[in-house]
């Protein structure tokens, strides 16, 4: 058998193995648990900018990414830039290997309520500046939508090959406002991701000064959105593979 695929097939054994494997699936709810309690997700950087996830989420994240090779990406919830220079980062190896016929790059459209100014002025400053553009505003407002809309259209003359990532407000209404706003701007086999959809399966969370909480988080949301939409489905091989991070049946791809 042809080496490579060998390795493949062991890693999908051994991966179907870990995700029924019941000692390890609690080990991973205990650790994620004792994480979450030490804010372990807010230490890491993604060149030089805070990035406020775990590292499973984001490998799992690069992997769907060199994957579906989306021509854009949009994101809401930017806080100190993290996310934004990550996801413009993987846009930059893809027209690096995978240069659009086009010509054109590819490109992340960033949207946030509050873009504090020493963030704003880091990402301003940042090398991979031009493969984003940022939003002040509420991600459901509909005319900032409209706004990057008109942008996408402006940048890559049309919408094919988008992939979403919501990491904004968390509470179900706003994560099932933003499903519905954006679901559109997603490409079929692309990805829509929603982070912290784990706020409904930690036991000890509280989430002080934050209207999210067990039974109202985007998790609920998603369940929410799925009863009404039939082109999406929950990717459960992310979770098989990953066993633990902040969006456990968060990520859905559109049939
Ligand atoms: C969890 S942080 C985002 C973390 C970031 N994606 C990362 O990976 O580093 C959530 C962000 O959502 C923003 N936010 C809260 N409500 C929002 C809304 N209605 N629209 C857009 N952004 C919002 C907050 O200002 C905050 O910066």
């Amino acid at each position: 058998m042809d080496p490579i695929q060998k390795f493949l097939m062991e890693c999908e054994q051994e991966i179907q193995l870990q995700s029924g494997d019941e000692e390890f699936i609690a080990l991973s709810k205990q650790w994620i648990e004792k994480a979450n309690s030490l804010k372990y997700s807010y230490h890491f950087n993604w060149m030089d900018r805070p990035i406020i996830q775990y590292p499973t989420d984001i490998m799992a994240l690069h992997e769907i990414i060199y994957k579906t090779k989306p021509t854009y990406i949009i994101e809401t919830g930017i806080a100190h830039g993290g996310s934004v220079t990550f996801n413009a980062s993987q846009m930059a190896l893809l027209d690096l290997v995978d240069p659009l016929p086009s010509g054109k790059k590819r490109h992340v459209f960033a949207i946030d309520i509050d873009i504090r100014d020493h963030n704003r002025k880091k990402l301003e400053e940042h090398p991979l500046v031009n493969y984003y553009t940022l939003y002040e505003g509420s991600s459901t407002d509909a005319n900032l939508i409209k706004k990057v809309e008109e942008d996408i259209e402006g940048l890559q003359h049309n919408l094919d090959g988008g992939m979403v990532i919501l990491d904004s407000n968390h509470t179900h209404d706003h994560v099932l406002k933003e499903l519905n706003c954006f679901e559109k701007f997603v490409s079929s086999g692309n990805y829509l991701v929603v982070f912290d959809t784990i706020v409904e399966f930690l036991e000890n969370s509280s989430w002080p000064g934050r209207d999210w909480s067990k039974g109202n988080n985007p998790y609920t949301a998603v369940i929410d959105f799925l009863s009404q939409n039939s082109q999406f489905e929950i990717d459960k091989s992310i979770d098989n593979q990953i066993m633990f991070g902040v969006a456990p049946s968060g990520y859905l791809k559109k049939k």
